[in-house]
Formats: C-alpha cells, sequence, structure tokens
C-alpha cells in the first residue's frame, strides 16, 4: 500500500497551491504542484516551436522530452536540461497554450505516471484539477477547494497576473480526459469568506481525523 497522498483539486486562482504548500509543511508531506508539469511542456513545445494545437507533433515528442520531474526541500521541480523552471511556468505563451496541451490523453497518460511515481515511496500532498477524480481515486483524502469567480480574480490580480482564468476553467471543466470535477467523495471547500489559515486548518483537521480512525 502506498503512503497517504492528499488530493486537492479546484479552479485557477482558488487558493489551492497555497493551502496545499502549507498543508504538507504543516504534515511533513511533499508538494506536489501538478499544473507546473503541465505548464513545463506547454513551455517546452513553445520552445520548440510546436503549437499545442498540433496534436500529432505534441504526441511524438513526448517521448524524448528533455524534462525532470523532481523535488527540492519537499516540493516538486521540474528541470530542463538540469536547469530549474520557474518564471518561464507563468509566460503568457504558457498560460495560453497550457490548457490545450493538458486536454491531450497522451500527453495526461505520460504525467500521470510521473505523478503517482511521487507517492510510491513517500505521502505527498498533490494539487491540481483531476487528483482526486483519476490520479489517486482510491485515496480517503480528497479536497475540491474553490472560491466565488470574483474573489478567484481579485486573487488573479494580486498575484500581477491578467490571464484569461474563465477561459482556462471552461477549456479545464469541458475536456473529454480527465476534467476539472469534484470526485463525488470529495470535500468541498468554499473558500470565498475564509482566510488560508482557516482553509488550512479545516482541512488538516478532517486529515488528522481520518489518519486517526
Ligand atoms: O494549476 P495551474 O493553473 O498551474 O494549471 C495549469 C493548467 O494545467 C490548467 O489550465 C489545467 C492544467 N492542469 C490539469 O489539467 N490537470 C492537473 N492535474 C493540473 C493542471
Amino acid at each position: 500500500m502506498n503512503p497517504p497522498a492528499i488530493a486537492i483539486d479546484g479552479p485557477a486562482a482558488s487558493g489551492k497551491s497555497t493551502v496545499a504548500r502549507l498543508i504538507a509543511r504543516e504534515l511533513g508531506y511533499t508538494f506536489i504542484n501538478t499544473g507546473a508539469m503541465y505548464r513545463a511542456i506547454a513551455w517546452y513545445l513553445a520552445q520548440q516551436g510546436v503549437p499545442a494545437t498540433d496534436t500529432n507533433a505534441v504526441i511524438s515528442l513526448l517521448p524524448g522530452i528533455p524534462l525532470q520531474f523532481g523535488k527540492e526541500n519537499s516540493i516538486s521541480t521540474v528541470l530542463c536540461g538540469g536547469r530549474k523552471l520557474t518564471t518561464e511556468l507563468t509566460l503568457p505563451a504558457v498560460n495560453d497554450s497550457v490548457s490545450v496541451v493538458a486536454a491531450i490523453p497522451e500527453v495526461r497518460a505520460f504525467l500521470l505516471q510521473k505523478q503517482r511515481e511521487y507517492n510510491k515511496s513517500e505521502p505527498v500532498v498533490m494539487e491540481g484539477r483531476d487528483i482526486g477524480s483519476v490520479v489517486f481515486p482510491d485515496t480517503p483524502f480528497k479536497y475540491f477547494v474553490t472560491a466565488s469567480p470574483e474573489v478567484r480574480a481579485a486573487r488573479r490580480a494580486a498575484q500581477g497576473l491578467t490571464d484569461s482564468i474563465d477561459e482556462r476553467d471552461k477549456n479545464d471543466r469541458s475536456r473529454r480526459c480527465a476534467p476539472l470535477t469534484q470526485a463525488p467523495d470529495a470535500l468541498l471547500v468554499d473558500t470565498s469568506a475564509m482566510t488560508i489559515d482557516q482553509v488550512v486548518q479545516l482541512i488538516i483537521n478532517d486529515i488528522r481525523l481520518k489518519l486517526a480512525r
């Protein structure tokens, strides 16, 4: 049996990343940002001049893609040719193409394997869109973190980002393969009127209750 996997899903700018990172720190688990994995592929394609809409070209590049998915200080990292990708992952070209890349079933299958790999030897807090529904469907620790569209837009603006989260969410919800969805057994956490600390404590309390069973 694998160590515990905490699944945190939700739409863009719902606060799930911050919350997942803090929960991982409090529990001493590794934090895995799966959005960064999709973003790294989108970035690499842009570097190569391959349009995300050219599905056949994307699929044929995948096996030789020079990306390494690792971790540093209990936080997931993506390296390309030994260089850690950071600001590259939020470039406008990446924001614009990532949900097209993430809709390709072969890309998802490629990353699914890497995501599950992280949990083979250690407990993880993994955030994304399909963690509770597809990556770890059997985990009892599933949380769907959301907020009203107004609050999410304000949070995005506060990050200094102006990408169209509505359009990305629409794409992510409507794709055929592993869409953004709340797993039926996930706890819904509407963070619109909550502080980050309140959200973290609510989820940690639920995890501890379940771990004690
Ligand atoms: O969490 P993020 O905004 O960095 O994610 C970037 C994109 O990647 C998002 O538009 C949807 C996609 N994604 C996904 O399809 N599945 C995941 N588990 C994580 C992200």
